[in-house]
């Protein structure tokens, strides 16, 4: 549709089908409850407007999926509607629709902005296959409190990478061509704007209080460098944010999103967060909490239906609204006409089939498992296994499990699953693999004759998600008895992991002589898994998420600022008196079976000017029989500036394939732009004086520079 027909289109809608296009419901109120294929991701709120003339005007539909579900509420739709505007579907894909890939957390730890595209693309053409249009993904929230259930959405807790593997997983969604969303590809939308992972506390949709330094340079900025990629959506988020719900921001959701990062398209709010402004107590009743929210810049009220209750009543107190309502219902229409609905409306159902689940996603998923795994500790090449290791005896809760998908898994079966006893049985069909829950199960002439084991231990997966924030992040007692008793078999051993956030291991990792962290790997875990396990791959990834020594050491992040007494053992510095000092595993930390060497550290100056960045160079060296991708990790800290600085800066990283045995050179550049920051004012500049540059390590530089 052209755009003066888009127009016509606009100029003949009553102010009710206006308001009916910024305003989404669940699919149910078309076509009765279907349980599996209609979602609801929220609690209920009574007083959706039924009446046939308001229904029939609605402009998306929230958590409907499947082709056959999703046409046959359009054709409900579609028959009554006035002005047979088509329905758009939207949904949470977060790491796949059927496909379940690594949760996002994991998936960050790849740190490959290319994989995270990839898993973006096969999500985005199976949500269209089943009639899905936009996508409640990525979210950037920076994930600095493990205690927050959603960190295992999060791309983990440096800003740099968030907003990469944000920018990249639109690109994948979206796939644009030629300017517009093919028909294999959905709109993004990017959430949740902004700070939502700062609640204090870690607790969930909590109030978040923060400088505008802390907002500016840290948590507002993942949003700024997804924006760039240009989402169609951005999702407003359930916190206050000093003093006012974002929902109700127009600081937030005009000066900052849209003046600031330049955002142009829509905003749609969280699930009932309009109808919740009352709960926050800045709205008496819904009318107001629709005018503050309508004011603040909400295009699209998601679930509650203050805007279609109460538009009349606004519309009259503010009649200068009206040009915002014409624009966001004017974008609606657009997108609507880019995704081609008006043309065609359903989906093909008869293609859906063939698209869900087919073997290249499930070859990505396998990849993209292994790419997320972190080795964190591995004793005296504990792993992987070795050739006279042949009798295996798998244990624990996660042993014989399918439950590993991770929360938010959509349309993902646990039936599909791949748990990690068939792995290691398919990985290595010469393997003898004996899978027990518990020891106590396992028999003992197996265990006799066993001559490894693996534990396999973890968070349970409705542990993590929203509303699953936790104050207790160790192992369950159950599991650790479990650990200590392995040990005492005396057979060597190795620890696997699943979890949807960064554990507190202090009162047990001396009991794990090595432990493979898996996150939540999806469809194909058990294959992953196995992959490493048996040295078929080697684990590569590096965390994105400090690891806290005890659940109380939370918050802990890389890039914390300096004090004026860092911590040492000193009881006058900053740290805990009955903790050790920094995190168990820091942020970058992963080894691989490979074990690279560094060398030939070189920069091309000392000095750094306005017109010449300093370039970095070494090779890196796999000495090893595997094949695999080094992630290199550049920090800055700057010696002497007038405001406090973080301790570590990450600047540039590179993911770089080493072929086995084989060399390759590595270029890193810093510019002087790497060198700015806020100063007290909250000015961008760059001081004179001298800088020292890390190249993983993040204790000893390898360089100091000079501006
Ligand atoms: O997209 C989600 C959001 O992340 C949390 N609340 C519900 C939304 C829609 O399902």
């Amino acid at each position: 549709m052209d755009n003066d027909r888009l127009q016509a289109l606009l100029a003949s809608m009553t102010l009710k089908e206006k308001f009916g296009q910024l305003t989404q419901i669940t699919g149910e109120l078309y076509v009765g409850k279907v349980d599996d294929e209609m979602v609801e991701t929220g609690p209920s709120y009574p007083g959706h407007i039924l009446e046939e003339e308001t229904l029939y005007a609605i402009g998306s539909v929230i958590g409907a999926s499947s082709a056959k579900m999703t046409n046959r509420i359009q054709a409900e739709y579609l028959k009554r509607s006035r002005l047979k505007i088509p329905l758009l579907f939207m949904h949470d894909a977060i790491h796949g629709y059927r496909t379940i890939f690594p949760i996002p957390l994991g998936l960050s730890c790849s740190w490959d902005d290319r994989l995270v595209q990839r898993v973006a693309e096969e999500t985005a053409s199976e949500l269209r296959a089943a009639g899905i249009h936009v996508n409640f993904s990525p979210m950037t929230d920076l994930a600095r409190d493990a205690r927050w259930g959603r960190v295992m959405e999060s791309f983990g807790e440096d800003h740099l990478l968030s907003g990469d593997l944000g920018r990249a997983m639109i690109r994948g969604y979206q796939k644009i061509r030629e300017g517009q969303i093919p028909t294999d590809g959905v709109a993004a939308c990017l959430k949740h704007f902004a700070a939502y992972g700062a609640g204090i506390g870690g607790k969930d949709y909590n109030t978040v209080d923060m400088s505008m330094r802390e907002f500016f340079e840290y948590y507002g900025k993942p949003y700024e460098i997804a924006l760039q990629e240009r989402p169609k959506f951005v999702m407003s988020s359930f916190n206050a944010f000093n003093g006012v719900p974002v929902t109700a921001s127009p600081w937030m959701l005009k000066e900052i999103l849209r003046d600031r990062y330049g955002f142009e398209d829509l905003v749609i709010s969280d699930w009932g967060a309009v109808t919740e402004l009352q709960r926050h107590r800045v709205a008496r009743d819904g009318r107001e909490a629709a005018e503050l929210a309508l004011g603040a810049g909400v295009d699209i009220e998601m679930v509650s239906t203050h805007y279609l209750e109460h538009f009349e009543a606004i519309m009259d107190k503010r009649p200068e609204l009206l040009e915002d309502v014409d624009a966001a219902v004017l974008k609606v229409l657009r997108l609507k006409t880019e995704l081609g609905l008006f043309e065609n409306p359903y989906a093909d159902e008869a293609a859906e089939d063939a698209v869900l689940m087919n073997s290249a996603s499930l070859a990505l998923a396998e990849e993209a498992g292994i790419r997320s795994c972190v080795l964190l500790k591995n004793e005296n090449e504990t792993l992987p296994l070795r050739p006279e290791h042949r009798n295996v005896v798998l244990v624990g809760p996660f042993a014989r499990t399918r439950e590993l998908l991770g929360n938010w898994a959509c349309k993902g079966r646990f039936g599909d699953v791949v748990m990690l006893e068939e792995g290691l049985k398919q990985a290595d069909g010469s393997l003898s693999v004996a899978a027990f829950g518990k020891l106590e199960d396992c028999p003992e002439d197996v265990l006799a004759r066993c001559d490894y084991i693996v534990v396999a231990v973890g968070e349970y997966w409705e542990q993590s998600g929203e509303g699953h924030s936790s104050v207790k992040l160790e192992l369950d007692e159950e599991q650790k008895r479990l650990i200590r008793a392995v040990k005492d078999t005396g057979r060597p051993y190795a620890c696997v992991c699943f979890s949807g956030r960064p554990l507190a291991l202090q009162d047990i990792v001396d009991d794990m002589p090595a432990l493979l962290w898996c996150w939540y790997p999806g469809t194909r875990a058990g294959a992953a898994v196995a992959k490493l396990l048996t040295g078929q791959a080697t684990p590569s990834g590096k965390l994105t998420m400090s690891f806290p020594r005890d659940s109380a050491q939370t918050p802990i992040y890389y890039n914390e600022y300096s004090t004026g007494r860092p911590a040492n053992a000193s009881s006058y510095s900053s740290r805990y008196q009955d903790c050790d000092i920094g995190p168990l595993y820091p942020f970058g930390h992963g080894l691989t079976y490979a074990g690279a060497t560094y060398s030939d550290f070189d920069i091309s100056g000392r000095r750094i000017t306005e017109t010449e960045d300093l370039k970095v160079t070494f090779r890196i060296h796999n000495p090893s029989r595997y094949d695999y991708s080094e992630i290199v990790i550049l920090y800055i800290e700057d010696a002497v500036s007038k405001a406090v600085r973080p301790v570590r800066e990450m600047k540039a990283y590179r993911v770089v394939p080493v072929s086995a045995y084989g060399s390759v050179n590595v270029e890193l550049s810093i510019s002087l732009e790497d060198l700015e920051y806020l100063d007290a004012d909250l000015r961008r500049t760059v001081e004179p004086g001298e800088f020292r540059i890390y190249v993983n390590d993040l204790e000893r530089p390898v360089f100091t520079i000079e501006y």
